[in-house]
């Protein structure tokens, strides 16, 4: 067996995927503050917002205000999500280090998520990659449903390649391999993995877990065990996509980080910090964290 990698990057995605399911609203200050407490415990890369339609997402209606309030640190990426060029010229009067433009790996999963089938997917992100890459800004796409879609079921690996290989196409410069509904297991996500591998840098291929049927963990090891070091995580498990019903959030930051430390393998995030912004972000939303790590931890602290 070859060996696992020995640092791996973890884009925290919780105060974009995390919140955008959310059914009551979150106030601008809390998901800034989110921002800066994660940057606080180290996180690197995070997924702040979308420049998407208001109507489709209204958690996501304050995307300005809250990229305007951040207070950035240097070294730390700050993304956006943007699905057309709307949302493009938005998202690049806020200046982000990197933006996402989505697809998916099922017709049916595109359609009702951005209203367009595969291929006039990718005749609308063509103009948005060309514009970032143009204003320097780092582009990264999402292919959601690579293991499996809440609307057409199974996913064949072949698909996934196919939209792999139109978003390399079009410029793409990392690819995201999303289990939005989290069915996938160890050995099918390594097969959707393995398409995305053929056609990006092994540094440029990252794995985004939703956690509904508690396989992301396991398919977070199947990846390291690829040799993939970068994934998508969540803190305190938050969200789900409000177009795959029933999908529950991502993988927790938390129990990646718990996981990883256990391995040796460092992620630079300081996992005391990051429980208690899970804790806090929990408490704003009136709920538990739903990671086991934060239970754990937080039990633990309350105890002493
Ligand atoms: P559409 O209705 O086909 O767009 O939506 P349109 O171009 O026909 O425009 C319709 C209206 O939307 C117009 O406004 C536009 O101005 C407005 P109106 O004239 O009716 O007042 N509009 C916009 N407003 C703000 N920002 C924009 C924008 N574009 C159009 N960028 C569209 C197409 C893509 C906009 C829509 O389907 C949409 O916003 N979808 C977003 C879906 C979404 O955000 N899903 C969640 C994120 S993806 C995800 O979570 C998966 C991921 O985590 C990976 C995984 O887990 O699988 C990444
Ligand atoms: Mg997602």
């Amino acid at each position: 067996m070859s060996a696992l990698p020995a640092r791996v990057q973890l884009v925290e995605v919780g105060p974009r995927d995390g919140l955008q399911n959310e059914a009551q609203p979150v106030a601008s200050a809390t998901k800034v503050e989110l921002v800066q407490r994660l940057q606080a415990a180290g996180c690197r890369e995070i997924e702040v917002t979308s420049y998407v339609s208001p109507k489709w997402v209204p958690q996501m209606a304050d995307n300005h205000a809250v990229m305007q309030a951040l207070q950035r640190r240097p070294g730390v990426r700050y993304s956006v999500l943007t699905p057309n060029l709307k949302g493009l010229e938005a998202a690049l009067a806020d200046a982000p280090d990197e933006i996402v433009v989505f697809g998916a790996a099922s017709e049916a999963f595109s359609r009702r998520n951005i209203n367009c089938g595969i291929e006039e997917s990718i005749e609308r992100f063509r103009p948005v990659v060309q514009a970032a890459l143009a204003a320097g800004v780092k582009v990264r796409c999402a292919i959601s449903c690579a293991v499996g879609c809440p609307y057409q079921g199974e996913v064949p690996p072949d698909e996934v390649e196919r939209v792999v290989r139109l978003m390399k196409a079009i410029g793409v410069q990392h690819c995201g391999v999303a289990d939005t509904i989290g069915v996938g297991t160890p050995r099918k996500v390594q097969a959707a993995m393995e398409r995305a591998l053929r056609h990006f840098p092994i540094e440029e291929v990252s794995g985004h877990f939703h956690d509904t049927y508690g396989q992301a963990l396991a398919n977070i090891y199947a990846c390291l065990e690829l040799g993939i070091d970068h994934f998508d995580t969540s803190v305190a498990g938050l969200g789900g996509c409000p177009y795959a019903k029933g999908a529950t959030g991502n993988v927790a930051t938390e129990d990646v980080v718990f996981l990883l430390h256990g391995l040796g393998i460092a992620t630079g995030i300081d996992l005391d910090a990051l429980v208690d912004t899970a804790g806090w972000i929990s408490g704003q939303l009136g709920r538990p964290p739903v990671s086991r790590v934060a239970r754990a931890l937080l039990a633990k602290k309350a105890a002493a």
